[in-house]
């Protein structure tokens, strides 16, 4: 470290040789090299702009032997001179500093001087020095300055902040040399601060696009050019069931179906699919439907890297859509055959009047007394249909109350025991014990129940078994929690051909049937906000799936 003084300056200008001096400079130098070198080292690795600043400042006091060092950066957007790190100082001088940063247009001083013309400003003594300001002076009443160095930190043409030092209140001799190792000195720093802060921003950048992308409610899965999985997201981890670490690398193939896999491979080609409908299957149990759309991944320069893959879960939307389209048959049905129910009853009234009044007047015998009787069946039988589907077109509004189901329920496969017993059919039940209450009228209910029990009877004329199971559901995109029950049958199952029919008033497989038992049913649930949905295989059986909100006490009125 060379502090050599006014006089042996002159007398290197003089050009005496003294072997001390030229020995004290080669040292000077060798440190300044270590400390560069010191400082270069974090490059190395990722550090934090603290940890650099820190370094920065620390190795200006120990190198160059300052009692004071403090570094400044430029806030371009503030435009202003922040201190970020100093040593050296009392505590109540730091925070003075740190909370008080000089305004790079307001405050004129040392230190917006350096950043404004770029040059390192050496003040010996501040009383004989005319750039010295009214500010500077404060500052150094308050700080106890006489003498002070400030280099800039230089990146290209512009200022990023600056490296000022001085030796508390003792004197600040220094030669050309020693500012010339300190600028050195600072213009590596700059160069460190600036990698730094790139570093800083670019993961930043990575981590912001990466929340974005983990924070999405869709599926986003990225595949390699060789169909390998680069990444997935939590959404795609949680919806296909995969761990992100373990699908990392393996082939798309292996972990996808083959639709999806498929979309993956025209994707790499350069085959943009948008909003595909898939129904996969999921590990976690049961099917969904997925929007797909795809694209390449290209890099700047056009290189293609792979393929991005974004899936909706449409399962949800898909089921309403269904719901809404069933109740809109419904609703068309039901009020032409409410029309065609009221036009019946006119003429059927005159026809059992005119009926009885012909078999007052003639005196028949057994063999019209026959027909006649068999008219009269006929038109009650009319009469019956008719009420049921007046029924079913203006259904009474349920009388509604909170209690749990579970009675309901029980009530309702106990009246239909001894029928189930006769077909030799076993009923078996499983339900939530403590159910937390849903809001449902108790009869219409109980009259869905017997109605879904006797279809699961009607389709095991060999017997069978019938289970009843009840859950509590919360499904995530709902806030509120949903009773679910399911009736299951081992009976003859659905055709697929008649799987969208079901619910249709007056569809119906059997001889004596109405075809309204479903669409009643149908009708009721609605009205408590419930929504019933089926699954069946031929042979196999049939699954009715009822869900109920559950009162949580937050008003809520089904209807
Ligand atoms: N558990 C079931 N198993 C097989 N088919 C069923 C089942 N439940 C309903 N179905 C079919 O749906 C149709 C309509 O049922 P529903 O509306 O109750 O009328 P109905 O029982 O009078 O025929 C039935 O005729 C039958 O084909
Ligand atoms: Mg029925």
């Amino acid at each position: 470290m060379s502090r050599t003084s006014e006089t042996s300056k002159n007398n290197q200008e003089t050009s005496s040789w003294k072997p001390q001096e030229y020995q004290g400079d080669l040292h000077a130098k060798d440190r300044l090299l270590s400390s560069v070198h010191k400082i270069s080292s974090l490059l190395t690795r990722p550090v934090a702009l603290d940890t650099v600043l820190t370094a920065i400042v620390e190795e200006t006091a120990h190198v160059f032997g300052y009692d004071r060092v403090a570094i400044y950066l430029v806030n371009k957007d503030r435009k202003l001179l922040e201190c970020k790190y100093e040593i050296g100082f009392t505590p109540e001088e730091m925070e003075i500093a740190f909370q008080r940063p000089f305004h790079l247009v307001r405050h004129e001083c040392i230190e917006t001087l350096v950043v404004k013309t770029g040059q390192t400003v050496y003040i010996r003594d501040y009383d004989a020095d005319s750039r010295v300001t009214y500010l500077d002076r404060k500052v150094s009443a308050k700080q106890n300055r006489f003498a002070t160095i400030a280099v800039p930190l230089h990146l290209r043409e512009s200022v990023i902040g600056l490296i000022e030092a001085d030796r508390g209140g003792y004197p600040l001799v220094l030669t050309e040399e020693d500012i010339q190792h300190l600028s050195i000195f600072a213009n590596q720093a700059s160069i460190i601060i600036e990698n730094t802060r790139l570093y800083e921003q670019l993961v930043n950048e990575r981590n912001f696009a990466e929340n974005v992308v983990e924070s999405s409610p869709n599926c986003i899965f990225v595949v390699n050019c060789d169909e390998t999985i680069r990444t997935i997201n939590e959404m795609t981890g949680d919806f296909f069931g995969l761990e992100k670490e373990q699908v990392q690398g393996r082939a798309a193939s292996e972990v996808f179906e083959g639709p999806v896999a498929a979309i993956i491979r025209e994707a790499i080609n350069g085959q943009i699919t948008e909003s595909r409908e898939l129904i996969i299957r999921r590990k976690q149990g049961g099917r969904a439907v997925l929007g797909v759309s795809s694209s390449q991944l290209k890099s700047r320069d056009g290189t293609i890297l792979g393929a991005v893959l974004i899936a909706r879960d449409l399962t949800e939307a898909k089921r309403s859509e269904e719901w809404m389209r069933r109740m809109d048959r419904l609703t068309s049905l039901g009020q032409l055959s409410a029309g065609i129910a009221h036009e019946i009853r006119n003429p059927l009234a005159s026809i059992n009047f005119n009926v009885q009044f012909l078999a007052r007047q003639l005196d028949p015998d057994e063999k019209t007394r026959r027909i006649i009787d068999d008219t009269l069946t006929g038109v009650d039988r009319i009469k019956d249909l008719v009420k049921g589907m007046l029924d079913f077109c203006r259904p009474a509004p349920p009388k509604l109350k909170s209690d749990s189901i579970r009675q309901c329920i029980e009530d309702a496969v106990s009246l239909l025991e001894s029928q189930f017993r006769k077909h030799e059919i076993r009923v078996l039940l499983s339900l939530v014990q403590d159910a937390p209450d849903i809001v449902f009228d108790n009869q219409q209910i109980h009259q869905v129940f017997v109605n879904i029990l006797l279809n699961a009877m009607q389709a095991m004329p060999k017997g069978g078994t019938v289970r009843v199971e009840s859950r509590i559901e919360r499904d995530a995109k709902k806030p509120r929690r949903q009773l679910c029950v399911t009736i299951s049958d081992s009976g003859v199952g659905i055709p697929k051909d008649d799987f969208s029919k079901i619910f249709d008033p007056f569809f119906t497989t059997k001889p004596e049937g109405t075809g309204l038992g479903l669409s009643i049913a149908h009708k009721i649930l609605e009205q408590h906000r419930a929504v019933i949905e089926v699954k069946s295989r031929e042979g196999q059986g049939t699954t009715f799936t009822l869900r109920f909100p559950i009162d949580d006490g937050r008003g809520h009125v089904p209807v």
